[in-house]
Order: structure tokens, then C-alpha cells, then sequence
């Protein structure tokens, strides 16, 4: 087991990538907290998760949820040796129709909501500790209508070499894992009419080396090799996995 005795804080635990990494920590020996908002997929994930995890309900982009749900996985398991941070969601819109509204809105979740949880957690992360942030392969592609999202990625993107930085000499570790196209409910959340999706979808698959969408399993696979320390040696760093999108 990878993860033996060590306690793991996973935003965005309750859907697609972040859940698929509950049970895979869960698995690997970790003692998990998961946090998310919806009340239907908090109890989804209390049940498919079982009674020793603790399902925590903070909204993100609120920084006094962000203390309660720390202090909540404090006073249930007293440290935090990894951190996936990992909660995020996009709004998808052409230049002329970005409102102020939405660039604060996706900045407050993607961005300072993954900030706060970091440093809010950080006191609380010992030496060997892992801080594993999900950005995208939006990162380092232009893609039109996801010019936000795409920012808020490339800002976390940056913000993981200067944690890793500032961190290492409390010997913690902070990467990144940078999913392409994944099958989750991401998409179906970015506001776009179901035949715009679809079709999108399609196109994007196309594009992919793989020709497919990636698995949510697969993503948790590679936050669990730079979650343990398997990857030691490895910080300040992005893993992609985007079946090639970015890369070929
Ligand atoms: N799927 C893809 O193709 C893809 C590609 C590249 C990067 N990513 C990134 O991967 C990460 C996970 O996405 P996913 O694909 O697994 O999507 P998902 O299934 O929609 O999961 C998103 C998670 O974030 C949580 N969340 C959303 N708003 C929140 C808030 N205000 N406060 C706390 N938690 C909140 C959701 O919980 P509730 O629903 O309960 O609020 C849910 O658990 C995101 O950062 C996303 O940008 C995804």
C-alpha cells in the first residue's frame, strides 16, 4: 500500500476525478476527507466512499468554509500529509460575452479557493508531505470560449512552482497533474446547449492521439504517484495526461 497512515484532503472528492482518487487513496491505505458543495453527491460519496472517510460540505470560493472544513479534518485526524487540490469548473463564453461576474467567479474556485486551501492546510503538512493541484491541458493550448477557465489553469499552473519553492526546504512537495479531455461531469457544467456539446466532444476526440477521452481512474492513477513517494524526487513539476493532446 502507498499510502499507509497517511491522511489525505481531496477538494472535489464527491465527482469524476476527485472521487476515483478518494477510492483509490482509500485503497492504497490513506485516511481521506473529501469536500465538495451539491448535497446529492456529498451523500453519493459518503456511501460510495464508506464511514471511515470524512465528506466535508465548503463551498470553495468562500474562505470561511475553507477554515471550518480544515479545522473539521484537524480535529478528526490532527495532520494533513497530502493535499489534492483539485476542485475546479469553467464557464464557457465567447470574448464579447465574458462578464466581469465570471472571470471573479472561476478565479475564486479554480485559483484563490485551491490558494487558501493550500495555505490554510500547509501549517498542518509535516516533512515527506505532498501537494498535488489539478490543472489542465488548457494550459498551454488556446482554445476558443474557454479563454477564463484556460487562465485560471495557467495561474495555478505557476502558482505550483513558487508553493514548491517556498515549501521544499519543509521538505513538502508540490506538483501538478494536468488531465486532458476526461469523461466527468465537467463538461456537461461549462453552459453549453447539448448539441454544441456533443459535437465538441467529438471534434476534441479526434484531435487526441488516442483518439478517446481519458478515464477519471486514469488521473487518479498519476495524483497517486506524485501524491506518494513514489515520485520523492519530484516537485515543482506538471504531469500530463492528456493521451497526448498537448504533447505530439
Ligand atoms: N474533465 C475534464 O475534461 C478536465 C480536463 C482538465 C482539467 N480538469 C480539472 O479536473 C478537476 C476535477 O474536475 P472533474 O472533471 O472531476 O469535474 P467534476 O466531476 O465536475 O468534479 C468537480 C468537483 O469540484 C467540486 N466543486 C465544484 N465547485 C465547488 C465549490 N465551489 N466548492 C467546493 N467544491 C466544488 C464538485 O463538487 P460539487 O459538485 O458537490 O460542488 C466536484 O466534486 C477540475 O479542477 C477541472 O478543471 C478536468
Amino acid at each position: 500500500m502507498k499510502l499507509q497512515n497517511k491522511v489525505a484532503l481531496i477538494t472535489g472528492g464527491t465527482s469524476g476525478i476527485g472521487l476515483e482518487a478518494a477510492k483509490l487513496f482509500l485503497a492504497e491505505g490513506a485516511k481521506v476527507a473529501v469536500i465538495g458543495t451539491n448535497s446529492a453527491r456529498l451523500e453519493a460519496a459518503a456511501h460510495a466512499l464508506g464511514g471511515d472517510a470524512l465528506v466535508l460540505s465548503a463551498d470553495l470560493r468562500n474562505p470561511a468554509d475553507i477554515d471550518r472544513a480544515i479545522g473539521d479534518v484537524a480535529a478528526t485526524f490532527g495532520r494533513i500529509d497530502i493535499v489534492f487540490a483539485n476542485a475546479g469548473a469553467g464557464t464557457a463564453a465567447p470574448l464579447e460575452e465574458v462578464t466581469p461576474e465570471m472571470i471573479s467567479e472561476q478565479f475564486a474556485l479554480n485559483f484563490t479557493g485551491l490558494f487558501l486551501t493550500i495555505q490554510k492546510a500547509a501549517p498542518l503538512i509535516p516533512k515527506g508531505g505532498s501537494i498535488v493541484a489539478t490543472t489542465s491541458f488548457l494550459n498551454t493550448v488556446g482554445t476558443p470560449g474557454l479563454s477564463i477557465l484556460s487562465a485560471t489553469k495557467a495561474a495555478t499552473r505557476s502558482l505550483v512552482r513558487s508553493l514548491a519553492a517556498e515549501l521544499a526546504p519543509r521538505g513538502i512537495r508540490v506538483n501538478a497533474v494536468s488531465p486532458g479531455p476526461i469523461a466527468t461531469p465537467f463538461h456537461t457544467k461549462l453552459g453549453l446547449p447539448d448539441s454544441l456539446l456533443s459535437e465538441t466532444a467529438a471534434a476534441i476526440e479526434a484531435q487526441v492521439p488516442l483518439k478517446r477521452f481519458g478515464e477519471a481512474a486514469e488521473i487518479a492513477k498519476a495524483a497517486l504517484f506524485l501524491a506518494s513517494d513514489d515520485s520523492s524526487f519530484t516537485t515543482g513539476a506538471e504531469f500530463v495526461v492528456d493521451g497526448g493532446l498537448s504533447q505530439v
